[in-house]
């Protein structure tokens, strides 16, 4: 199946001089919901602006929906949805206006019955006539997803789609992003949430310093690179890890008062018991003891962290 996006070896030179993104290849399917992380000013809306024409590529090549996005600019642009980073409505217009107005830039038909759909999918259809300034943080940041939605495009990008959203309305994103799938939408989310992308995503990629440095699926990534932890709380503290447990991969909490082993999620039991049999040995104590999975985020930090200068 050819692929909804098709980013082909991009680059990103800026005016300056600065390389913000090098040689990026990317497919993205239909029907997906592809999650970008990545560290503050790692590439992600520079690589999103690019897709949806707003910051020139330097290098490569990309294509929505088959059409090039500089070729066949309009044709690639008019299956686009964007939500970006930065808020940029105008504060004195009302909600119903400017979402309908946004419909109108791409070309196409009016039509009220889509946009009182999406009005009220985003619950925002108690405030369709209000002004946008009128409106708070939150509620400004749905406005720029109804937007985005006012054209029915097949594939969507959000841009930190829920920064300053609060908790409850974020679940109710997630429940929208999902239906939108559903009908076949392609979604594209940056997010510094990486809750978020543990929830949603079907396929996350990873960007640092302009290069994607892992793409894989969500639930694969996981298990592949996933950690369990086991801490045991020890009767006595402990001034340092104690010579017969050396070998192993525990470190001392910094109180003495825990052991913290680490193994891989994927395969190990062994070592556990080989663990608890050495401190039985030392008589090393403990009164409790607790297993934890790494999450997402462990695996992420985990990431962007290794190997850097
Ligand atoms: N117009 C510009 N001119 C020069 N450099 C830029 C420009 N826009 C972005 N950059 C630089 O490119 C790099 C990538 O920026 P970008 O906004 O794509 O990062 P990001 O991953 O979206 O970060 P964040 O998580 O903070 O949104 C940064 O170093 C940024 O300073
Ligand atoms: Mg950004």
């Amino acid at each position: 199946m050819q692929p909804d996006i098709s980013i082909q070896q991009v680059s990103k030179i800026y005016s300056g001089g600065f390389r913000a993104l090098n040689n990026i290849n990317l497919d993205i399917q239909r029907g997906e919901i592809f999650a970008l992380l990545g560290p503050n000013g790692a590439g992600k809306t520079t690589l999103i602006s690019i897709i949806c024409g707003i910051v020139n590529l330097s290098e490569g090549r990309v294509l929505a929906a088959g059409h090039d996005i500089i070729d066949d600019y309009r044709a690639a642009r008019e299956t686009i949805g964007l939500v970006p980073q930065e808020l940029n409505t105008d504060a004195f217009e009302t909600v119903w206006d400017t979402v309908s107005f946004s419909r109108g830039l791409f070309g196409k038909p009016p039509a009220p019955r889509h946009i009182e759909k999406v009005l009220k999918d985003l619950s925002l259809w108690d405030k369709r006539k209000s002004r946008i300034l009128a409106l708070s943080g939150g509620m400004k940041r749905r406005v720029m997803i109804a937007k985005a939605l006012s054209h029915e495009p097949r594939i969507l990008f959000l841009d930190e789609p829920t920064a300053g959203v609060d908790v409850e309305l974020r679940r109710d994103m997630w429940e929208m992003v999902r239906k939108l799938r559903e009908n076949g939408v392609t979604i594209i989310l940056t997010t510094h949430y990486i809750e978020e992308a543990e929830e949603m995503a079907d396929r996350i990629g990873v960007i640092r310093d302009g290069e994607i440095i892992l793409v894989e699926e969500k639930t694969r990534l996981m298990a592949k690179l996933g950690k369990k932890e086991l801490r045991l709380h020890l009767q006595v503290p402990l001034e340092k890890v104690p010579h017969a447990l050396a070998a192993e991969p525990v470190v001392l909490s910094e109180d003495g008062y825990e052991l913290i082993y680490t193994f891989d999620a994927q395969n190990e039991q062994a070592g556990v018991a080989r663990l608890l049999r050495k401190m039985a040995d030392e008589g090393i104590d403990f009164k409790d003891l607790q297993t934890r999975e790494s999450s997402l985020e462990d695996i992420f930090v985990g990431l962007v962290h290794e190997n850097k200068p």
